[in-house]
């Protein structure tokens, strides 16, 4: 396994995602443990909205049942999503974030959460508050460390100017999704990719020390499917499986070790549920994909270099 520095915390590079455990049977989630833990991994990642909150009391319910020290893995959750008959909205409010916390520990049965992220941007987000809530949250001894997710540089520019600490922010990226390595690729040309979509978070991030987490590192477009397997990216498929082979792994795999590959050091946060896809996506880790086999994977998405 890789490992990477948050604060004091030493965290694997592979981490198991929690958004779909919430209607899978117990042992199933169990297994999906035992078999990450086996290779490894330590960090677990979740949000107050996953399964409705299903997911983080099954999780809590888990690693009891599995005796888990608590000290020997860590619990990354989420919040400032919302819904109600109205539809949905985000809220960064103190009086929210706090709340939200609350309701995590009581469904982890939890003293406290390793690291929190603020889930979405709140357009109506006040830096202030939001240094309050977390600086409570730390004081309390109920959050170890903070983070962002889906949020550009800009953002977390501007909540660090009113004294923020962000360590984190999580992001969707993978073959089939290549936004955030896009527009560095592409500066000052014509082409569509130029466009900063993922608002310049790789570099920002990559300068202030903050961890990327890949999100969804197997699905194309807005939750449109896994493109592994998939006959309509024939030519990423042609790549995937040839150095599935020369590396002996899974073409799955082969595409976690390209996001691991990228030297920003992110990590790439699963969302299987299977234990048997979490044991094979673990030989990731101990793949160095050439800079040649990098871009090729690249080119076969679609892509093209300027
Ligand atoms: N911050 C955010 O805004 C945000 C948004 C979305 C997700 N996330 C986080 O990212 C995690 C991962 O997201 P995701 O579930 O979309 O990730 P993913 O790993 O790209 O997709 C997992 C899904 O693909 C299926 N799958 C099909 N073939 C597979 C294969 N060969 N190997 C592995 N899985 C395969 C899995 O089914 P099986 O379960 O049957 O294997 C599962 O339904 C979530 O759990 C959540 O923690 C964060």
């Amino acid at each position: 396994m890789k490992y990477c520095n948050i604060g004091e915390m030493n965290l694997s590079r592979i981490m198991v995602g929690c958004m779909r455990i919430g209607d899978k049977p117990l042992p199933q989630t169990e297994s999906l443990i035992v078999e990450a833990v086996r290779a490894g991994v330590n960090a677990f990642d979740l949000a107050d909205i996953y399964g409705g909150g299903d997911s983080e009391k099954v999780f809590g319910v888990a690693v009891k049942d599995l005796g888990l020290t608590r000290e020997d893995y860590f619990v990354q959750t989420k919040c400032g999503i919302r819904r109600s008959d109205a539809g949905k909205w985000y809220d960064f409010s103190k009086e929210h974030i706090l709340n939200s916390v609350d309701g995590s520990l009581q469904r982890l049965k939890m003293e406290y959460i390793d690291i929190l992220l603020l889930h979405r941007p709140d357009t109506l987000m006040e830096g202030e508050e939001i240094a309050e809530a977390f600086a409570r949250l730390k004081e309390s001894g109920k959050v170890r460390a903070f983070g962002v997710s889906n949020f550009s540089a800009a953002q977390m520019r501007m909540l660090r100017s009113c004294g923020v600490k962000i360590a984190v922010d999580q992001m969707q990226f993978s073959l089939g999704h290549t936004a955030l390595v896009d527009v560095g690729l592409n500066v000052n040309t014509g082409k569509d990719e130029a466009t900063t979509r993922a608002g310049d978070a790789l570099e920002y991030c990559r300068e202030k020390g903050i961890t990327l987490q890949a999100w969804s590192p197997l699905q194309w477009g807005w939750f449109e499917g896994v493109f592994v397997g998939d006959e309509r990216f024939p030519a990423l498929n042609e790549k995937l499986n040839t150095l599935a082979e020369k590396y002996d792994c899974t073409p799955a795999a082969i595409a976690l070790a390209w996001i691991l590959r990228h030297p920003a050091k992110m990590q790439a946060v699963t969302g299987t549920t299977s234990p048997e896809r979490m044991q094979s996506l673990c030989k990731a880790a101990d793949i160095d994909l050439t800079r040649e086999e990098w871009y090729s994977l690249y080119l076969a998405t679609g892509k093209t270099l300027p």
